[in-house]
């Protein structure tokens, strides 16, 4: 089902492939009949929220959708003709995009800070894909959630370089039935919504020791499709690098024979975890939070025992 056949559709820029674009369509056209309320993280210029509106006939179906509508590096190297310059304000231009709609509330926000009170039915996620982040957007929106009925669809969830997304909802995994399409977006079926204090714990993957992150690993491979598209020795070795075991990286790199060459083509992999001078300064950094933690741990039992 192409987007391009409707004929309410007009061409928006957008980071997303078509392919992308005509499976969130045709997804959300051939999977929901009772919508209601629709949010999607990460609008950017408006070509996913349009997909999504296109595809309900129900003129009572209303889209939440929000960004911080703020001109970046990222967005002006994808986009370098649009005329912005760096911390630029783009909302005016997506509020045009998508004044052919109807039900559709756009807000310039970080999702944060997004006030939502009501059920949700269909989330759309293009922004959290960092630990802190993804963290914050599980605590705010999965109250809104229906069990056995909420869908999540995630894009970039299987970004080679941004293993935290899947290494995040690890923990609660088993509350999902997840899988991909081949475009590349990742469905989440919420069967529960119901997490536990102890599963929202470990969704702290900074706290991950040696042992847990290969073991968690061997079964974040075997989520969903994930074996098609996550490579589980790249990711372990990212992971391992992150949380500070820079020399058991290192020794699971060569036991893995993993081939750097490969991956050298991404500017941020080869700067965050090739770049020898950055791994050092990356080395002294987590040296020195192990300090403070260590130094705030003493202060708050001295503060303890005296009783301050
Ligand atoms: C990859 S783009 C989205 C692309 C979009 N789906 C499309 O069709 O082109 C991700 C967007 O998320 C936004 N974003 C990043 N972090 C965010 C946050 N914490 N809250 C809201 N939006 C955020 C960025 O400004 C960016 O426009």
């Amino acid at each position: 089902m192409s987007i391009l056949l409707n004929k309410n559709y007009k061409h928006i820029d957008s980071m997303c492939t078509l392919e992308k674009i005509n499976f969130v369509y045709s997804f959300t056209k051939s999977s929901f009949k009772n919508h209601r309320v629709i949010v999607e993280i990460g609008t950017f210029f408006g070509a996913i929220t349009q997909a999504l509106r296109l595809s309900i006939e129900n003129d009572k179906v209303k889209i939440i959708t929000c960004d911080f509508f703020r001109w970046d590096d990222d967005k002006q190297k994808k986009y370098p003709n649009k005329g912005y310059k760096y911390g630029d304000d783009f909302s005016k231009e997506v509020i045009n995009n998508l004044s052919h709609l109807s039900n559709v509330e756009i807000y310039k926000t970080d999702f944060t800070n997004l006030k939502i009170n009501e059920k949700i039915d269909l989330m759309f996620v293009d922004a959290p894909k960092r630990n802190k982040y993804v963290i914050d957007f599980i605590n705010i929106f999965s109250k809104f959630w229906i069990a056995n009925h909420t869908k999540i669809l995630f894009e970039d969830y299987n970004q080679f370089f941004s293993y935290e997304l899947p290494a995040t909802l690890h923990p609660i995994n088993h509350h999902f039935k997840f899988y991909s399409d081949k475009s590349g977006i990742v469905v989440g079926e919420v069967k529960s919504n119901e997490f536990l204090n102890h599963e929202l714990k470990k969704m702290n993957i900074r706290e991950w020791s040696k042992n847990e992150i290969i073991k968690n690993w061997n079964e974040i491979i075997n989520t969903g499709d994930n074996k098609k598209y996550l490579e589980k020795d790249i990711s372990i070795f990212m992971h391992l690098f992150d949380n500070g075991f820079i020399e058991e990286a290192k020794k699971y790199a060569k036991e893995k024979k993993i081939n750097f060459e490969k991956y050298s083509i991404k500017q941020k992999f080869v700067k965050r975890y090739i770049d020898t001078k950055k791994q050092k300064k990356h080395k002294k950094f987590i040296n020195l939070i192990k300090k403070n933690k260590i130094l705030r741990k003493i202060n708050s039992k001295i503060k303890f025992f005296l009783k301050i």
